[in-house]
């Protein structure tokens, strides 16, 4: 050993890093995102080489050119022509073999134009808006369910990432496919699976309760990989590493073309192309494994992400808590803090220039959507959480033709899951160290403990606009016309003007116990007006807009029939 080589290691703490090796390595990611890192490399080196160096047991990769800007980003993401999705997948890791590389290239996400446009037809008219608007209205009750059984009580604590964040993408995403609810959980280890590999907590997850499931579910454990001598599953992103996964989809297949529901699937599976083609088993099994990791990993990763952005800025929850209409923005501003797909891959298929850097053909070209939402030529004080940020152009979903097919859905999650969350509660933070998931690819969140404490407000209250005002009470729920002369319910802090409203809303709002609603409510409960309205109200079909619950509650509770 040279002498210098022992004078360093004794003389002070080791040599930093470089930031080309700190953001490339998946260990990073436990204690955070390397965020300094990747904005020292944004300003001096935005086009930057990043070696691939021999980490977690795999060998050492080519190297690949990371995008850190956001212009850059976009301007990559919308020309597929030179910077392809196909030739080698959207992976930064090489497919281990030939055949694992082909088998990927069936996948949507893997295929460049013209081919890649024609699933995407398929797909895109297969979220007719009456499915899209049904998927809607069953997330807001699963966002329901799920904090009705979490946020019982005065307060409490919870691991938000286990209990409340896993179970939301699973049940959209068994609404979606047209999965039996009892077998959501095989989801949930499959993209464990996927996702974790670079993490031994998650690459052999099995969370899925066989007695619960369906024959499907039987049939498809039966051919469940085993973890190999060092504990680790088979390559998940080789056809023989899910064999599970595919028995699965090809059953499900089989049983949606015979028996078809209203799923996106079933309607999928029902559609013929300009061509009269329709879509083939394997195109159907290759969209069910991008469904399944795809639908489910980014959203239980960005609700937690989210919900760290609140608890670290709780002045935002007293906000959203004062005035909920700020949701949308909201969303969008958990969404770019967090960010929880991180990368993606594309190979340049010619020599060209992003950036005035030189690209020769055949490089791999990863683009880093979390430098690109902290960009300061873009956002103004990136690193701030600004729930009113306007506007902002963040990258989270992608850009161009393989914009992310969910980014509807993963929203509307998001939105159902916190108005719920700030309205159950007064606080919300962390009741322990949250931990990360070692992967460079999805910002991951493996444990969350949370501690929270109720809202001090006791009463619900739906109004609607029109002539009705229904209020929920602890016990029961009344509903009562408004007179023509209210034109604002006094809601605290500020009052809200019924004519805001849409027509068929209902806003869930919260006032005191002891508050009033003027004159609306003075109307003795069971008198024969209010029946014919509760009775009118509780016809979904009359009244699309109205809460399906809550006016099923109304009649259960007014009416003694439940
Ligand atoms: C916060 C949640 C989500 C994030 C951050 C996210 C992110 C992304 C990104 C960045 C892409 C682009 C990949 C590329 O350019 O190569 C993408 C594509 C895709 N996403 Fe999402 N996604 C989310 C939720 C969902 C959900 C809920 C679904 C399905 C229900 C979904 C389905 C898809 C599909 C099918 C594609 C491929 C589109 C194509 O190749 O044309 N995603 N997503």
């Amino acid at each position: 050993m040279s002498s210098d080589a022992g004078l360093g290691r004794d003389a002070g703490p080791p040599l930093p890093r470089p930031d080309t090796e700190v953001v490339f390595d998946p260990a990073t990611y436990t204690e955070g995102v390397p965020f300094d890192a990747l904005a020292r490399l944004r300003d001096a080196i935005p086009v930057a080489w990043i070696p691939e160096v021999a980490v977690l047991g795999w060998p050492e990769g080519p190297g690949f050119w990371l995008v850190l800007r956001h212009g850059d980003v976009e301007s990559v993401l919308t020309r597929p022509k030179l910077f392809s999705s196909w030739l080698g997948a959207t992976q930064i890791r090489d497919p281990a073999t030939p055949q694992a590389l082909g088998y990927v290239r069936r996948m949507m996400l893997n295929m460049d134009p013209p081919e890649h446009a024609r699933l995407r037809r398929l797909l895109s008219r297969s979220f007719t808006p009456r499915a899209v608007a049904r998927l809607e209205d069953r997330i807001r009750g699963h966002a329901r369910a799920i904090c009705d059984r979490c946020f019982k009580g005065s307060g409490g604590e919870a691991d938000f990432a286990k209990d409340v964040a896993a179970d939301l993408p699973l049940l959209t995403l068994a609404d979606v496919l047209g999965v039996p609810e009892e077998d959501r959980w095989l989801l949930f280890d499959w993209s464990n699976r996927v996702i974790g590999y670079q993490d031994p907590d998650y690459a052999s997850s099995a969370e899925f309760d066989p007695a619960r499931g369906t024959p499907m579910a039987a049939e498809a454990l039966a051919v469940r990989p085993a973890p190999g001598s060092e504990g680790r599953m088979p390559d998940p992103r080789t056809r023989e590493g899910m064999p599970d996964l595919y028995a699965y989809a090809h059953l499900l297949a089989q049983e949606k073309r015979r028996r078809p529901g209203d799923d996106v699937m079933s309607i999928l599976l029902a559609q013929s192309d300009e061509n009269g083609g329709q879509v083939s088993v394997a195109e159907f099994e290759n969209m069910f494994w991008l469904f399944a990791v795809a639908g489910n990993e980014t959203l239980r990763n960005g609700l937690p992400g989210a919900c760290i952005a609140l608890i670290e800025h709780p002045q935002a929850q007293e906000e959203l808590r004062a005035d909920p209409t700020l949701m949308p923005s909201a969303v969008e501003e958990m969404l770019r803090w967090w960010t929880p797909v991180m990368t993606f891959r594309r190979t340049a298929a010619n020599d060209c220039q992003i950036g005035g850097q030189l690209i020769r053909a055949g490089d791999k070209v990863v683009v880093s959507f979390t430098s690109a939402n902290r960009d300061d030529k873009v956002f103004a004080d990136p690193d701030r959480f600004d729930i009113r940020r306007h506007p902002n152009p963040h990258l989270v979903f992608g850009y161009g033709p393989h914009f992310c097919l969910g980014a509807h859905l993963a929203r509307a999650q998001m939105s159902a899951l916190f108005t719920e969350l700030v309205a159950r509660t007064s606080r919300i933070s962390y009741a322990g160290r949250p931990a990360f998931l070692r992967s460079n690819f999805q910002r991951g969140v493996k444990r969350l403990p949370i501690a929270w404490t109720a809202a001090k407000l006791t009463k619900r209250v739906g109004v609607r606009a029109g002539p009705l005002v229904a209020v929920q009470r602890a016990d029961r729920l009344d509903f009562a016309p408004v007179e023509p002369e209210v034109e604002q319910v006094d809601v605290l802090p500020d009052p809200v003007r019924v004519d805001r409203l849409g027509e068929h809303d209902v806003a869930a709002l919260k006032v005191p116990a002891q508050h009033h609603l003027g004159r609306s409510l003075s109307r003795p409960a069971g008198d024969r007006r209010d029946r014919g309205i509760a009775q009118d109200v509780a016809t979904p079909e009359r009244r699309p807009g109205l809460d399906r619950d809550l006016v099923l509650g109304a009649e259960a509770a007014q009416f003694g029939l439940g």
